[in-house]
C-alpha cells in the first residue's frame, strides 16, 4: 500500500464546495474464473487527482478499478472491476457533479463470453473473440446528458495533440489531458508524468513532474472551465 504526499502549496482559484467525479485505474475483463484481460494502469494518476481535488475542499467520488493504492482521505470511494461496472456506476452517480475527470484506463474490448470453468490447455492456438466495451467518456454528453465540466485523458503514442484534439471534439469534452504513453518513465505505472492540456483553442504543455503536482494543475485548470 502507498500513501500520497500532496504538494504543500495550495492552488489558487475557486474555494472548495464543488462536486468531482473521478475514474481511475485499469478494468479487468474476465476470460474464465482465474484469468482476465487488463492493462498497466496503477491508478496513481487518478488517485492523485482525487487527492488534489479533496485537498482543495471539494467533494470527491472516486470510481476505481483494482489497484493497490490507499484511497485519499475524505474521498468517497467505489471499487469496480469491469468496464461495464464502471459505466453503470458513473451513470448512476452523475447527479449534481460539477467536474468529471475520466482518467481510468478502461479496457476497450472484453471477451464475448466468460468460460464457466478454467480454460484447459490443448494443442495449437486458442483464438479469443472480443467485443467492444461501453465508451464511458463518449456517453457522458450523448447518453447521460451530463452538463458539467468534462475532462478526458488521451493515452497516445504518436501525434499527441492532433489525436487528443480529435477526441476532445468527438466526445464533447471541455479539456483533454494528453500523455505520450510510449515514453519511458511517464504514463502507465510511473511516479511522474508529462502532459499537455488541450482545450478547444489552446494546447498547454506542463513540465515532467510528479503525478501529485500535475494533478493540482489539472484540477485548477478544470475549475477554471466552470461557467
Ligand atoms: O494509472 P497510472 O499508472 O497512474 O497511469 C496513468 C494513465 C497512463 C492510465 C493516465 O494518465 C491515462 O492516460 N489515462 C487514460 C488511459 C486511456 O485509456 O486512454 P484512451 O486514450 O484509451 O481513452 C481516452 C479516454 O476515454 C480516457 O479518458 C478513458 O478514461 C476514456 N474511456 C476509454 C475507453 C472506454 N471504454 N471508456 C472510457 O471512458
Amino acid at each position: 500500500m502507498e500513501n500520497y504526499a500532496l504538494p504543500n502549496e495550495v492552488s489558487g482559484g475557486r474555494m472548495g464546495g464543488m462536486k468531482f467525479l473521478i475514474t481511475a485505474g485499469p478494468t479487468r475483463e474476465a476470460l474464465d474464473p482465474v484469468r482476465y484481460l487488463t492493462n498497466r494502469s496503477t491508478g496513481r494518476m487518478g488517485y492523485a487527482l482525487a487527492g488534489a481535488a479533496r485537498h482543495e475542499g471539494h467533494d470527491v467520488v472516486l470510481i476505481s478499478g483494482p489497484t493497490t493504492l490507499d484511497v485519499p482521505e475524505g474521498v468517497d470511494f467505489i471499487q469496480v472491476e469491469t468496464a461495464q461496472q464502471m459505466y453503470d456506476t458513473v451513470r448512476d452517480l452523475l447527479r449534481g457533479v460539477d467536474v468529471a475527470i475520466l482518467c481510468a484506463a478502461v479496457a476497450d474490448y472484453r471477451p464475448v463470453s466468460v468460460a464457466e470453468h478454467k480454460i484447459k490447455k490443448s494443442e495449437g492456438r486458442l483464438v479469443l473473440e472480443l467485443e467492444r466495451t461501453p465508451d464511458i467518456l463518449g456517453s457522458m454528453r450523448s447518453e447521460f446528458g451530463y452538463k458539467g465540466v468534462l475532462v478526458g485523458f488521451a493515452a497516445e503514442t504518436q501525434d499527441l495533440v492532433a489525436h487528443a484534439r480529435e477526441k476532445l471534439l468527438r466526445k464533447g469534452c471541455d479539456m483533454i489531458v494528453a500523455n505520450d504513453v510510449s515514453r519511458p518513465g511517464i504514463g502507465f505505472g510511473s511516479r511522474e508524468n508529462e502532459v499537455t492540456l488541450i482545450t478547444a483553442d489552446r494546447a498547454e504543455s506542463l513540465p515532467r513532474e510528479t503525478k501529485e503536482w500535475l494533478a493540482m494543475r489539472i484540477v485548477e485548470h478544470a475549475l477554471s472551465l466552470l461557467p
